[in-house]
């Protein structure tokens, strides 16, 4: 269940609930490294080797709320505890192996990875989706394993605007999830911070949305996945990802994520589900052309075969295909 816009940019607070599954493999992840040293002059962060601005307010946020817990947990739990480490400044690798910025969620992976890296360095335990929220607001659905929500709240300050697992990634083994890269250009025309901005602005289609279509469609949703209800949990996904597109073509001046590929693999997917009489599988793009298909294990060899059949290797230029079963959940290898 997309979430698209927000109500605090600050605090990264959104305008709807949201849903998410977390993939934890070795074909998508981040690996975040931190070394923290007394003899570092200042923090800095280096992404997929090139060194990136430490001041970006995001990653300052992450920085300073991990920082005040670790100095509140000394001060309050264990006063005695060793304090040299807190001061030391920090030094970030982190590496993406699968394209940064392309609407594969980087920034979800990213954050959380950062943060709980942060937080094993600094000694910090706890509920910390609230400061990876701050980091990129996906982010904070990526601390969890299996199907996770971000409960948008209400308040003003944030504090009850967090992530909670709904199901554990044992709860629907047979689930799988391909991702058919559509696109390996690095960047999407119009990042999401950007995007989410403009639309808030000038899309009344959005305001419908987040105020009376996904209220409702989040509990159906859980309910479909509680009950490993497939059908459901598909035609839900698909009518959400839909909406979204709607919502960014609703901008002014209107956003497109999705490109011709992603619309015939929209179509296809609707064909096949025709042709077999029934739901076998579901698409959901978030914001770039990467198609996202759900299916169950059953189905995946027809369905992969379809695909390969319809985009054969010669024409689509190397384009990778990949059957993810969604397992496990240590972080910090998130997606
Ligand atoms: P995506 O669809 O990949 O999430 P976004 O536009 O939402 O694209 O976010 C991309 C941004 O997220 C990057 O420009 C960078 O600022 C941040 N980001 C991506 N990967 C990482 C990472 N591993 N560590 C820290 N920040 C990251
Ligand atoms: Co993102």
């Amino acid at each position: 269940m997309v979430t698209w816009g927000k109500r605090n940019e600050e605090l990264i607070l959104p305008i709807n609930s949201s849903l998410s599954v977390t993939l934890h493999q070795d074909q998508l992840k981040t690996t975040t490294t931190v070394a923290s040293s007394r003899s570092f002059q200042e923090d800095r962060i280096w992404l997929n080797g090139k060194e990136e601005d430490i001041t970006h307010p995001r990653i300052q946020s992450c920085l300073r709320e991990i920082r005040r817990l670790a100095r509140k947990r000394r001060n309050e739990v264990d006063p005695s505890l060793d304090s040299t480490g807190l001061s030391h400044k920090v030094h970030i690798c982190s590496v993406n192996n699968f394209p940064t910025a392309a609407g594969l969620a980087s920034s979800a992976a990213g954050f959380a990875c950062l943060v709980y890296t942060l937080a094993r360095v600094f000694g910090v335990e706890g509920e910390l989706s609230g400061i990876a929220r701050q980091g990129s607001g996906s982010a904070c659905r990526s601390m969890y394993g299996g199907f996770v929500q971000w409960i948008m709240g209400q308040r003003d300050d944030g504090k009850d605007s967090l992530a909670q697992q709904v199901e554990p990634e044992s709860h629907w083994p047979e689930l799988r999830i391909l991702v058919l890269v559509v696109s390996h250009a690095e960047r999407k025309p119009v990042g999401s911070t950007s995007g989410m901005q403009t639309s808030v602005q000038t899309s009344c289609l959005l305001k419908h949305r987040a105020t009376s279509v996904v209220p409702g469609r989040m509990g159906e949703m859980i309910d479909a996945i509680r009950r490993k209800d497939f059908a459901s949990f598909a035609e839900l996904t698909m009518r959400d990802s839909n909406q979204f597109h709607a919502t960014c073509l609703d901008t002014f001046p209107p956003i497109f994520y999705l490109n011709s590929v992603s619309q015939q693999i929209i179509s296809l997917v609707h064909r096949y589900n025709r042709h077999c009489g029934e739901t076998r599988v579901s698409y959901t793009f978030d914001a770039g052309p990467n198609a996202v298909i759900f299916s169950l294990q059953q189905h995946v060899p027809e369905f992969l075969q379809l695909v390969q059949h319809v985009f054969p290797p010669e024409t689509n230029g190397g384009q990778f295909i990949r059957g993810l079963p969604v397992k496990s959940t240590s972080l910090p290898e998130e997606l």
